[in-house]
């Protein structure tokens, strides 16, 4: 599969026939829509976690030194919280060209607070993509990220942003926790 994912999106991507969507996000998605909704609110998937795996070349690195940004990998019984937003397909294009370097949309069952379940969109990077980095210990992903930066910004205004937005979320991730605690410690001995 190709860095650029746009096309393969509009080919052959989920809910292209529908009104109105739930779009899941679970990383910068939490903290910067940057498109229209109707409404959003915390919701869950089950049997994914979000991992640091996944490189940057077009928003938190360069195609020449990638960035490291989350996706979603299979962990069967793990709660991974995000946000949900209700759409509609005119944000498509808008998305599919944010989340084009290696991320395809998928449908998921996302539960909500009260219980409610519903299919969502969800845009994941599988292992398969060319810009896969992969699993690394949390002392490497820290440091990459402290010295990765993209045309969107520094890497570790994304990974401080994503740890922040998912404490006030109340959300449990081990994961991106523990990076963001590594990654202070990093930057204040600068
Ligand atoms: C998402 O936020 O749902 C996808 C990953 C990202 O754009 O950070």
């Amino acid at each position: 599969m190709s860095f650029d994912t746009t096309e393969a999106n509009r080919r052959g991507g989920a809910f292209e026939d529908h009104d109105e969507l739930w779009l899941f996000g679970y990383g910068s998605l939490i903290y910067k829509a940057g498109f229209e909704f109707e409404q959003r609110c915390a919701a869950t998937i089950e049997g994914w976690q979000r991992r640091f795996w996944q490189g940057s070349h077009d928003h938190r690195g360069t195609p020449e030194a990638p960035g490291r940004v989350v996706t979603l990998v299979e962990a069967p019984g793990e709660l991974c919280t995000g946000m949900a937003y209700r759409v509609t397909p005119a944000v498509f294009d808008y998305l599919d060209h944010r989340e084009k370097n290696g991320y395809l949309r998928f449908a998921k069952p996302m539960r909500f607070a009260d219980g409610r379940i519903e299919d969502g969109l969800v845009y994941i990077a599988t292992p398969s993509n060319e810009a896969w980095l992969g699993e690394t210990s949390i002392d490497a992903i820290a440091r990459h990220i402290q010295q990765s930066h993209g045309p969107s910004g520094p890497n570790r205004d994304y990974a401080l942003n994503l740890a922040d937005a998912l404490a006030v979320l109340d959300a449990q991730d081990d994961h991106v926790f523990a990076v963001a605690e590594r990654l202070r410690e990093l930057i204040a001995v600068e």
